[in-house]
């Protein structure tokens, strides 16, 4: 048996953990394991390397991905598909495990569903927009790390007396936004997946300038329908507070993983190589509770992300 893995999208704390999870696994069982550089523009590329129980040695706390990773055009038509299923079947690949995103599963499957190649999707990502898993890998390094920067914020926002809007990753899910900004004391926290009302926002400032607040803090996932500049502007414009942007970017991105990361990686990379050897044809591995699951990638993919909107709420109660 002959295992293929890769990483693909945009890298996650805890991608390097899953790879070791992926290898070590595979030799632990008797399987050979092949890393293919670049993701799946590597596959259709040949970047494909043996790999040994020292290939993944001293990688468990380091932050990006050893196997590198890219986001490819040629492999999302099926003619792309077709091709890497070529360099998979040219190497004698058996199985291949991809660890990245939503588009990353989402190629899996279609790969799959083409070629019948058995697929196994890992959820490497630090939006944790995968609904069929509570946590994606990546998760919760990346809110600890807002987290830390709220704390710094925080300390020369409340030196001026000033408004700042914190605008976070998540195109589509205001995950990191919801965790980050409860967890951080936020006054409000901007979602792509709920519309908001600038007077509701404005009100609440300027409620809390009332009760003697010197600062605010806004928690604002990129995704929201508004720049934060102009959020920024009309906030300004309505409370008379002087309203700062902070953009967190791609640090939200690197560092090494957390513990809970590490672990998640782990669990998952070795509960996926059992399911190889146990004959499964194509599978998303994930957590719910402290239970770790499998769905067929197409009932894994289909599923609907649980928002939780709850956390506004509480956010608003405990201002
Ligand atoms: O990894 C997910 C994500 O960070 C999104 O939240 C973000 O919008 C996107 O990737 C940006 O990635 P890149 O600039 O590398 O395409």
């Amino acid at each position: 048996m002959r295992v293929g893995v890769l990483t693909s999208g945009g890298d996650a704390p805890g991608m390097n953990a899953t790879i070791r999870a992926v290898v070590r696994g595979c030799l632990y069982y008797g399987m050979e394991v092949f890393g293919i550089h670049q993701g799946y523009e590597g596959l259709l590329n040949d970047e494909f390397e043996p790999m040994q129980k020292s290939s993944v040695a001293d990688i468990i706390h380091r932050g990006g991905t050893i196997l590198q990773t890219a986001r490819s055009d040629e492999f999302m038509t099926d003619e792309g598909k077709l091709k890497g299923y070529e360099r998979l079947k040219i190497h004698g690949i058996d199985a291949l495990v991809v660890i990245g995103g939503d588009g990353t599963l989402n190629g899996g499957l279609r790969l799959h569903e083409l070629t019948r190649m058995p697929v196994f999707g890992l959820p490497g990502t630090i939006d944790n927009d995968l609904a069929y898993t509570d946590f994606t890998i990546g998760f919760d390094t990346s809110i600890n790390t807002v987290l830390s920067a709220i704390g710094n914020i925080r300390d020369t926002s409340s030196a001026h007396g000033r408004t700042t809007i914190i605008e976070v990753m998540g195109r589509h899910c205001g995950d990191i936004a919801l965790h980050a900004g409860l967890a951080g004391g936020a006054e409000t926290i901007l979602i792509p997946e709920k519309p908001f009302d600038i007077d509701d926002i404005a009100a609440k400032l300027l409620a809390g300038k009332e009760r003697g607040k010197k600062h605010s803090i806004i928690i604002k996932a990129e995704g929201v329908g508004m720049s934060s500049e102009e959020l920024a502007k009309k906030i300004s414009d309505i409370t008379h507070a002087e309203t700062k942007v902070v953009v967190l970017g791609y640090i939200q991105r690197g560092g090494g993983p957390t513990a809970r990361d590490r672990i998640l990686a782990s669990r998952t990379g070795v509960r996926c190589v059992e399911l190889i050897r146990e004959g499964v044809t194509n599978a998303a591995v994930g957590i719910k509770g402290d239970t770790i699951v499998d769905y067929p990638l197409s009932v894994a993919l289909a599923m609907e992300k649980n928002v939780h909107f709850d956390y506004q709420r509480i956010c608003d109660i405990l201002l």
